[in-house]
């Protein structure tokens, strides 16, 4: 493709340069326009003004000449446009297109939110971005409305407050997120017919591989019925708490991370018919709807969240969500050999990794006292052990339907002072147990 590109410009210059050459020889030579009309006889009185007549009549003819080789060169740099967008196009039947659905309502900081996804979207066929608008705010419709075409500007038609018993007025919010989120998905699945969706909500921020990210994970999401998700999202991504030698490295999750998260649409299938008045997010955590499915999520995040004004309060943000460190460096995710990550072989040599490593005292991780590279395992037992340990190291100590963030098979991996911890259960580890909460 390069070498043919370039013979391609090569011969254009060429061609341009010998073009030129030609047409000086022809205009020198040929004779003045005036002599042709007025006969010879006058021009012949006046040898010196003829001398500077020639000279200024060649000059007229080449800038018009010169005007007529701008519109050639003109047309030839569109074609030339048209053929590299072609050839843009010539490879994305290879891979699929990844529709971004944006959530907002009333925030016109989904700016910030729209100019990091158009910033780092390497193509705007791939990628479409659909931003769906709730809560009818003028504003908010303005910033949105102001992308033009970069973005489909959709709006949940039904701004009526939703009936909830008197204990639950003050989940209001909560309702309509909900009621959202599923004429939202409904739209993008039912009627733009898309196969696939990455749900982003207006308080994130993307990083640079975002889009390529779930480009390389979506092979793995289709082939892999254990997976029902991709999340962008560590719970424990705070600096400190993340390898930043390893933003390459990907994770299975029981966790329903969300906040920056991909679906297909058989799993929308699945649970549109069931979808909840509220909470959606912790009733996808729920066994019923999970079914021992997991998710994919990175080491270090490939979202933040700047929203500390929301439908929640902020206590939850200022402790832990604003801490949250993005990635910065792009990892070429689909050049990578992804199959690590398949069911089967993770489930083994994670297990394996984390029992192999040696058992070590909350006391020696707290103080940093501990000898060797790593990993080591740090051991919970009970419900109390495992809050009191995520308590002191900081790490987030709520449970879901009995699983904590982030972990795999009760695992909880994250770094600590340089070296990698796994808080885990005994060995032979089971099954959740939902009454941990
Ligand atoms: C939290 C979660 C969020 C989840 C929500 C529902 C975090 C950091 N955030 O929301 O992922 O979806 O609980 O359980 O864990 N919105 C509407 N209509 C409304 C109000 C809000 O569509 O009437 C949209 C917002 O634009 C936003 C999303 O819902 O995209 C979440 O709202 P936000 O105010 O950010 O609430 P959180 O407390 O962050
Ligand atoms: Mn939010």
């Amino acid at each position: 493709m390069i070498r043919k590109r370039g013979c391609l410009i090569f011969c254009g210059a060429f061609l341009f340069v010998t073009w030129n050459a030609i047409l000086v020889l022809m205009l020198w030579g040929r004779p003045p326009s005036s002599q042709l009309e007025k006969g010879e006889q006058e021009v012949a009185e006046d040898p010196t003004g003829d001398m500077v007549g020639d000279l200024i009549r060649v000059a007229d003819e080449l800038e018009e000449e010169l005007e007529q080789q701008k519109k050639v060169l003109f047309q030839i740099q569109t074609l030339w446009e048209q053929s590299k967008r072609h050839n843009g196009k010539a490879v994305a039947p290879s891979q699929p297109v990844i529709p971004i659905l944006v959530i907002a309502c009333n925030r016109v900081t989904v700016r910030r939110c729209l100019d990091k996804l158009l910033q780092h979207r390497p193509s705007s066929e791939l990628y479409p971005i659909i931003v769906s608008q709730d809560c009818g705010h003028a504003d908010t419709a303005e910033v949105i409305r102001s992308y033009g075409n970069n973005v489909t500007h959709l709006k949940q038609p039904d701004l009526s407050d939703i009936p909830v018993r008197p204990e639950h007025k003050k989940f209001q919010g909560y309702y309509k997120i909900s009621r959202h989120y599923r004429w939202a998905l409904n739209q993008v699945f039912k009627e733009l017919s898309h196969s696939s969706v990455v749900v982003v909500e207006d308080d994130l921020e993307v990083a640079p591989d975002f889009f390529e990210y779930f480009q390389a994970l979506l092979p793995l999401l289709k082939s892999d019925p254990s997976l029902w998700c991709v999340s962008a999202w560590n719970d424990n991504g705070r600096d400190g708490y993340v390898d930043p030698g390893k933003a390459d490295l990907l994770y299975r999750t029981d966790f329903f991370p969300g906040l920056g998260w991909m679906l297909l649409r058989e799993v929308w299938e699945e649970l549109e018919p069931k979808w909840p008045a509220s909470f959606w997010d912790d009733w996808m955590r729920q066994p019923e709807q999970r079914r021992e499915r997991a998710c994919i999520r990175p080491e270090i995040s490939r979202t933040l969240t700047f929203g500390r004004q929301g439908v929640s309060l902020g206590q939850f943000y200022d402790k832990y969500l604003r801490y949250i460190k993005l990635n910065s460096e792009s990892v070429p995710f689909t050049q990578l050999d992804l199959s690590y990550l398949k069911e089967e072989t993770y489930r083994q040599s994670f297990d394996k990794e984390v029992y192999n490593a040696p058992v070590v005292t909350y006391e020696d991780v707290k103080q940093g006292l501990l000898k060797g590279p790593g990993p080591f395992r740090l051991q919970y037992s009970s419900k109390d052990s495992f809050k009191m340990l995520t308590k002191n190291l900081g790490i987030m100590d709520d449970l879901k339907s009995g699983v904590p963030r982030t972990g795999y098979r009760g695992v909880v991996s994250f770094f600590f002072k340089g070296r990698r911890i796994y808080l885990a259960p005994p060995p032979g580890w089971t099954q959740y147990d939902p009454s941990w909460s």
